[in-house]
């Protein structure tokens, strides 16, 4: 059967009425699509950052501390990215994964350390069940190291995929730097911890599936880079647990989620959280997300702050590399259980 030679979701799932059988979860690790709560402002805080510099800054960096600690994910708007940029962004991402297949599967590989690539589901070298995803993965700083792996196609993809992550860079310095602050850290604590930080991103593509209560989109997992800013276009899928429960967190225009990710949860001693989060797929709607992920150098010795380790609070994990971790996390496939159990202390 010619289709099952097909590389990527997209080409291999038009015009099918079921999903194939590497694509569905075994039943204890099903969706349940009609199980999940939807959020609102008061479940996945919202904050406004219009504040951040104004005579309300420690109220701003208390709401932040408070969402870090407890949900591990907050929204945020009025946050400097300009409107033009994110609609460019999501429409040039739609056009990219419109292509012929010929033209996209110039930039496919299986490879997770290729700094640009276009591939599907999540490690397809190790895994065994595979996630209804497509996905172009791009490293974005420093920006001119990288561009010119990047499509030429759409035209105007390098200039302006490239405008959009210098903006969300900004963007996310001030949230380092007010995370810090919460952590009662020095304001630059968290990017000199970095070393040469990394910012890769990924042009998540969702198509429609047939049968969207067998499979995920992406299963639960956490990040394992210090802070993802994520971007979705108008249709919902993106889960996070809360309380035990999957809260789907609906998209808001102009508005970032923000999430931190298992090198956060380290540098703070696990006062703040990395947490589960998933996408689900729908039957009806194409989907995309664009998460941009905020990283240490790979030889950055990351270990918790030495502030935010005391007598009632020791530390929770050793000290390591980004490198070993980034290697654990890309082996080891998704999974539930978070790679940071690896890297307690001994
Ligand atoms: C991710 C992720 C969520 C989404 O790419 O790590 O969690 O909604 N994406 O696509
Ligand atoms: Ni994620």
């Amino acid at each position: 059967m010619a289709s099952t030679t097909k590389l990527l979701l997209t080409d291999l799932m038009s015009g099918m009425s079921h999903v194939p059988s590497n694509y569905i979860r075994p039943f204890s690790d099903r969706p349940n699509l009609t199980d999940v709560q939807t959020s609102d402002a008061s479940s996945i805080p919202l904050i406004d950052l219009k504040d951040l510099h104004s005579p309300k800054h420690s109220d701003i960096i208390q709401q932040i501390g408070l969402a870090c600690q407890t949900d591990g994910f907050f929204q945020v708007k009025n946050h400097g990215v300009p409107e033009t940029m994110i609609k460019n962004m999501l429409s040039i991402a739609r056009e990219f994964f419109k292509f012929p297949e010929s033209e996209r599967l110039k930039m496919y590989s299986d490879d997770p350390f290729k700094t640009t690539r276009l591939s599907t589901s999540f490690n397809v070298r190790t895994e065994k069940l595979s996630n209804w995803r497509d996905f172009l993965r791009l490293h974005c700083f420093p920006l001119q190291d990288y561009v010119q792996e990047w499509p030429n196609n759409p035209p105007l993809f390098r200039e302006q995929v490239g405008e959009y992550c210098t903006s969300v860079r900004g963007l996310v310095l001030r949230l380092l730097e007010a995370i810090s602050e919460s952590l009662g850290l020095e304001k630059n604590y968290i990017v000199k911890a970095l070393g040469k930080q990394g910012q890769h991103m990924a042009l998540n593509y969702y198509p429609p599936c047939p049968q969207p209560e067998l499979t995920y989109g992406l299963p639960g997992h956490t990040d394992a880079n210090l802070i993802t800013i994520l971007l979705q276009d108008e249709v919902p899928g993106l889960q996070v647990l809360r309380n035990g429960k999957w809260v789907a967190v609906n998209p808001i225009p102009n508005t970032f989620i923000v999430n931190i990710g298992d090198m956060m949860q380290v540098i703070s001693n696990s006062r703040y959280k990395s947490v589960l989060h998933r996408a689900v797929v729908n039957c009806n709607s194409e989907r995309i997300s664009i998460p941009t992920f905020y990283c240490p150098a790979p030889d950055a010795m990351i270990g918790p702050a030495r502030e935010l380790i005391n007598h009632d609070h020791p530390a929770m994990f050793r000290n390591f590399t980004y490198a070993e971790y980034f290697e654990k996390f890309w082996n080891r496939g998704l999974a539930t259980e978070c790679c940071l159990d690896l890297f307690k202390p001994t």
